[in-house]
């Protein structure tokens, strides 16, 4: 796997225990060429608008995945699957970029099985929730941001622990695991039109995650 090279500025904050920020980690030219390539994926695996369990409410988010497991949710409960729930098909490979920034900022032993892609166009948030339908636990989430600036938050491992607001912009890069992994976290708003990267508007997170316990 290649190096993704890191931009002179890039900053590393560490948000809390488990939680590191790696600000500005991809320039502009590794967003746009990432950007790219989720595009001409998300034509092979159109985003579509999950439900919630039970009462079937529709996410706000417009989901697709990549990679050997995506994540899925409808009435019947959140479970991973390794075809899209409209088409049936496979879904699409994890670009490459994103493997090489999982190997370089985790150094866990085995690649994602899943990127979740979440759009989120105008108005679109994401509740306080937690990762955990996946069993291998002491791999961490690695988040990406593109395009609108979001007003992400995270707590702890209980609902009524305090939370902390952590502005995401286009590039960063956000790792959670450890103590974290179970963290409490989701996307208060996203400020419409503060990058105008995204065709038709908002922000896209790609999110990875290692589903199963390497061999
Ligand atoms: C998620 O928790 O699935 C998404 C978080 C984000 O959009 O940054
Ligand atoms: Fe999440």
């Amino acid at each position: 796997m290649g190096t993704v090279e890191a931009p002179t500025d890039a900053l590393r904050l560490d948000v809390a225990p488990g939680v590191v920020l790696w600000h500005g980690r991809l320039d502009a030219g590794a967003q746009r060429a990432l950007l790219d390539d989720v595009l001409a994926r998300v034509e092979l695996a159109p985003f579509y608008r999950p439900r919630m369990p039970l009462s079937g409410a529709p996410f706000s988010v417009e989901e697709t995945n990549f990679g050997p497991l995506g994540w899925v949710s409808d009435k019947s409960g959140y479970r991973y699957q390794p075809t899209h729930p409209l088409s049936g098909k496979p879904w699409p490979a994890i670009p490459p970029l994103l493997l090489a920034l999982w190997d370089e900022l985790t150094q866990y032993p085995a690649p994602p099985q899943c990127c979740l892609v979440n759009l989120y166009r105008a108005g679109a948030k994401m509740g306080l929730h937690q990762d955990r339908d996946e069993g291998a636990r002491d791999a961490p989430v690695l988040s990406v941001s593109l395009g609108d600036e979001a007003l992400f938050r995270i707590g702890g491992t209980s609902r009524r622990d305090p939370t902390r607001g952590v502005a995401l912009r286009s590039g960063d890069v956000l790792v959670f695991g450890g103590p974290a992994r179970l963290a409490f976290h989701g996307i208060d708003r996203v400020k419409a039109g503060t990058s105008g990267q995204i065709p038709g508007g908002g922000r896209i997170n790609l999110t990875l995650r290692r589903v199963t316990p390497p061999q």
